[in-house]
């Protein structure tokens, strides 16, 4: 298996061959994810809801990210591997250059943060001093007590306009790949195309170049509630292994996420 880098998720962009990724949160799951062919693993703050049973991400620590960094680091040592900063730990940049720093010393490749224009100053900083961003639009999770709730966004035209200049903005300031957040699926082909660097959805349709979902839905393993983007692969599969399997070919050929995922 060959390498992942920024370089060859950015090449995969060029040529039209979709990114498959999954949440890890520990050093098993990482290892079977990566042997399964998945090309990158989001040590994602979700870990608050599917790990410690909160309702939101708001609570989660540094300290918690950087324990599950340094355990999916260890179960794929070779694995691109992206870690998300929780909330208030970016809030200036200075905070942020420290706080990223301990993430990458866990062992992330790159770290991911949450929303639009105000991280120009924060993503410049973070990509001079040697590391490498994701930046993140759409349904910002940290954000929810500012949004109300987890609701589709970017429906309106003036509200979907506004997310392609804020990403337009993000690639300028220095990030490396934009994970776009339960949008219309029509948006998310739309920024797509006016970007340069990979776009991976979460509810955001079939066009973007990769696709990720937290790997507690891809397993169905909250019986009462799966999101309208996910897919329950275990239940199609039978073994994890094969679940992981199922769902990089699914978005390698283009067939997940189907129609019935997506948001209008
Ligand atoms: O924390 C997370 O799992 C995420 C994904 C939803 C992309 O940010």
């Amino acid at each position: 298996m060959s390498t992942v880098t920024i370089a060859s998720l950015q090449k995969m962009k060029q040529e039209g061959k979709k990114i498959a990724s999954v949440t890890a949160y520990d050093a098993s799951f990482a290892k079977t994810m990566t042997e399964q062919g998945v090309d990158f693993m989001l040590v994602g703050d979700s870990l608050g809801n599917v790990i410690q049973g909160l309702s939101s991400t708001v609570p989660v620590t540094l300290a918690d990210m950087v324990y599950h960094t340094t355990m999916v680091r260890r179960g794929a040592p070779q694995a691109f591997v992206i870690a998300d900063m929780p909330f208030m730990s970016y809030a200036t940049p200075e905070q942020s250059y420290q706080n990223a720093a301990e993430l990458m010393r866990a062992g992330a490749n790159m770290v991911k943060l949450e929303g639009g224009e105000w991280l120009t100053e924060t993503i410049q900083g973070l990509a001079t001093r040697g590391i490498p961003v994701c930046a993140h639009l759409g349904l910002l999770p940290q954000s929810v007590n500012v949004i109300g709730g987890y609701k589709v966004q970017g429906k309106q035209q003036q509200q979907a306009d506004q997310t392609l200049a804020q990403a337009l903005q993000l690639q300028a300031a220095g990030a490396q790949l934009l994970v776009l957040e339960c949008i219309p699926a029509g948006l998310g082909k739309r920024i797509t195309e006016e970007l340069t660097i990979p776009t991976i959805g979460i509810g955001a349709g079939p066009d973007t170049d990769g696709q990720i979902l937290v790997m507690h839905d891809l397993l169905g393993m909250n019986s009462d509630y799966l999101p309208k983007f996910a897919k329950d692969f275990l239940a199609e599969t039978g073994s994890l292994a094969s679940a992981f399997r199922h769902y990089v070919e699914q978005v390698q050929k283009g067939e997940f996420p189907a129609p019935e995922h997506c948001y209008k």
